[in-house]
């Protein structure tokens, strides 16, 4: 093929139509359809394509929608931009080249073994779970009591009278449920009932179950904008439609719900720790969710995320703490208290829903794992966890001062950050001069390059993101190391530290 006349040529994406109904969002059918044709070849690399507006006009969309797929497609590294501020593909490694995602419905059409609905939530490529001192959520392990816990693994393993062997209850153990009764009245002033507690394999899993046993095809389900992508699978898998609600400097915005989706089946909110932004659901905006949801016979799933680790002395009272009319599904998970790997977390419900969903995971996969749960109660039942815990608060709230004095100290003019009250990450959001510079998922793309793997905000929007900011974990970041990892990130965003500001 010849390069040089590739590049000459500007393709045009005329051909590809855009599933408006579809829960995919715009930009990510756009996103799909660009990446399918450069992993299958049909947009080498050099392929230069028409710029942003002519591609917007004609796919009758908005301009800032086909930005937003380049910044995905940037951030993935398939698209890099030309010296004329068009886009061409980047070269693609040969390795990834047999690596085709399955096509959203939207991008082609190409028959395969699973549903639309699965080929769409595959071809989002949102990254997860990766290795860095900026992985948003990644707790610190290396201050675990591994000893006290290989102990109890050990002793329950080899202890042949756990259930000789045999399945647990659906629910969970009944050990464990009621040290998480326990647990959740002392560290999170929270007041249920053992029976009130189904043991599952994290949130994801409790996402899915609750998505699966609720949900209709087609029903309408609130989710936060910018929000926990996650979350949005399982409700997609479940054959959910998305209807994204903004979040502002008080959470969720429940006026904007009503008028976007007032027949919704399902609330999911993150009450206590906005994820991503980190906002703290206000008492008004809490009570008004709730009244709206009674008055409408809506569930909520309460996503209690991160409010473990408080680096406040007190904190809003849980939606189901508020909740007068079982309505509110509450969700926790050990993930981040102990580690993600366990794949243990639990449903807080009313009992007649407890009833529903044990019948409901004893028809999918029974329960979690048996050893995993007989360990864990005995962690709790002798104050391991709650030990760990007050020793991770500490460790936690220094890391998040030391990272957000490195972001004010170093880059004052391009990113604005605010202390969290809870939780793992910040959000560090770009001021007017950054933004004229650079977008966050190209911000990222280039970051990643150098080493350095933070996530970009609009990576968690389901429209065109409003907001542009980098979503730092500070889990694993060593107060050491974060001046020198912020300083590494001006030169690679150009950023000019205050003291080299020419007077
Ligand atoms: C908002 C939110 N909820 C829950 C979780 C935990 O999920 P799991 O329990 O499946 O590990 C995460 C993980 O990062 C999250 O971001």
């Amino acid at each position: 093929m010849d390069k040089g006349r590739l590049q000459k040529k500007r393709v045009s994406l005329a051909g590809m139509h855009l599933e408006r109904t579809s829960s995919v969002a715009l930009h990510q059918q756009i996103a799909a359809h660009m990446r399918g044709g450069i992993l299958s070849g049909v947009f080498p690399a050099g392929t230069q394509f028409l710029g942003s507006r002519e591609v917007a006009r004609e796919l009758g969309c908005s301009r800032t929608v086909v930005l937003s797929a380049w910044d995905i497609l940037y951030a993935e590294g398939y698209l890099e931009s030309t010296p004329r501020g068009g886009v061409s593909v980047a070269s693609v490694q040969q390795a990834h080249a047999g690596v085709v995602p399955a096509p959203s419905s939207a991008s082609a059409g190409i028959a395969g073994p699973i549903s639309d609905r699965w080929q769409s939530l595959l071809a989002d490529t949102y990254d997860t779970n990766w290795k860095s001192d900026f992985a948003p959520g990644a707790p610190d392990i290396s201050n675990f009591p591994f000893k006290e816990w290989a102990r109890l693994l050990r002793a329950t393993s080899q202890n042949p009278r756990n259930q000789e062997c045999l399945d647990l209850p659906a629910a969970g153990l009944s050990e464990l449920r009621h040290e998480i009764a326990n647990f959740l009245g002392s560290v999170r002033g929270l007041v249920c009932t053992p029976k009130e507690v189904v043991v599952t394999s994290g949130t994801s899993s409790a996402l899915d179950l609750c998505s699966r046993m609720i949900l209709d095809h087609g029903d309408e389900v609130w989710v936060e904008e910018p929000g926990f992508v996650e979350a949005r699978w399982s409700l997609t898998a479940a054959g959910a439609r998305l209807v994204p609600v903004p979040v502002d400097d008080k959470g969720l915005c429940v006026a904007e719900g009503i008028k976007r989706a007032p027949n919704a089946r399902l609330i999911v909110v993150t009450p206590s720790h906005q994820y991503p932004l980190g906002v703290s659901m206000g008492l008004e905006r809490r009570l008004e969710l709730l009244e709206w949801a009674n008055r409408n016979n809506v569930w909520i799933i309460e996503d209690d995320y991160n409010s473990e680790f408080r680096h406040q002395d007190s904190m809003i009272a849980s939606l189901r703490s508020l909740d007068r009319e079982q309505r509110v599904i509450y969700l926790g998970t050990f993930s981040k208290i102990m580690m993600p790997s366990l794949r243990l977390g639990y449903i807080v419900a009313p009992e007649r829903f407890v009833d529903i969903f044990t019948r409901g995971r004893a028809r999918i996969d029974v329960h979690s794992s048996g050893i995993g749960q007989m360990a864990l109660a005995e962690f709790m039942r002798e104050g391991h966890l709650l030990r760990h815990l007050r020793r991770m608060r500490k460790v936690y709230a220094d890391r998040q001062t030391t990272l957000m004095d490195a972001i004010k100290a170093l880059m004052p003019d391009d990113l604005t950050v605010s202390p969290s009250a809870t939780g793992l990450h910040l959000v560090a959001f770009f001021t007017d001069r950054l933004k004229a510079r650079i977008s966050d998922a190209e911000a990222a793309r280039k970051l990643k390059q150098a080493g350095l793997h933070v996530q970009p905000l609009s990576q968690n929007y389901l429209e065109t993101p409003t907001r542009q900011g980098l979503v730092f974990g500070y889990g694993r970041l060593q107060s050491e190391d974060a001046f020198r990892l912020i300083s590494r990130m001006t030169e690679v965003l150009g950023s000019v530290p205050p003291d080299q500001i020419k007077k």
